[in-house]
């Protein structure tokens, strides 16, 4: 005998698939679902333009095999973030751009391009002042979140923890190449290129 369950009905009616429960629960929990997926999208456009431009410094790291094996981890990082966020963006309803020039320009940090007659002190600069707009960017979304969307506010804060960390490499390394300074990130090593400790899709999808 079928019963009532106090869940088992709500707003969106039996074998509707234009609505998403997913969705209206975080809307009546306050989340402004619109605006959430344009500026995941703004994230992912980051992530993956940085991906790319990570690629040209890493190369012009050439002769600092200690600097090229830390921005491969940050590179390979951004990659994974990419991946991780850009499902949510999906089930939130929205989607990729279909020209990729679209999603390049609407990116929510700047363009990380290799400088005229680089060093490894103006690479360095490069790849901290990117991890810092990814901080801002993943804290924002962190912001809009917490406590209302509790899967996008998981993905971010585990985004956030990798870029965290990144900022800290950089600051020991580009102190250290331009000012002689001391400046501990904490860093040793990751286990594998690109480890992604936080972001990891496979141990996200399957811890
Ligand atoms: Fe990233
Ligand atoms: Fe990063």
């Amino acid at each position: 005998m079928a019963k009532e369950k106090r869940h088992m009905k709500g707003r969106v009616k039996p074998g509707d698939v234009t609505q998403r429960v997913g969705v209206e629960q975080i809307e009546a929990r306050g989340v402004n679902v619109k605006q959430l997926r344009e500026k995941l999208i703004d994230a992912a456009g980051a992530e993956f333009t940085t991906y790319y431009y990570y690629t040209i410094l890493r190369m012009h790291l050439a002769g600092h095999e200690d600097y090229k094996e830390i921005c491969e981890d940050a590179r390979l990082e951004d990659r994974a973030h990419f991946e991780l966020i850009t499902p949510r963006i999906y089930e939130l309803g929205g989607g990729l751009p279909r020209d990729i020039r679209e999603f390049a320009d609407r990116a929510s940090c700047l363009d990380a391009y290799l400088p005229e007659n680089p060093t490894a002190a103006s690479l360095l600069q490069i790849l901290l002042e990117a991890e810092r707009c990814a901080i801002r960017t993943w804290n924002e979304i962190c912001d809009l979140t917490f406590g209302k969307d509790p899967r996008t506010y998981d993905m971010a804060s585990r985004i956030l923890q990798e870029e965290t960390e990144h900022e800290a490499w950089f600051i020991e390394l580009l102190s250290k190449e331009r000012d002689g300074e001391i400046r501990p990130s904490g860093h040793f090593r990751r286990g594998e290129p690109g480890e992604a400790p936080y972001s990891k899709n496979r141990s996200f999808y399957n811890p």
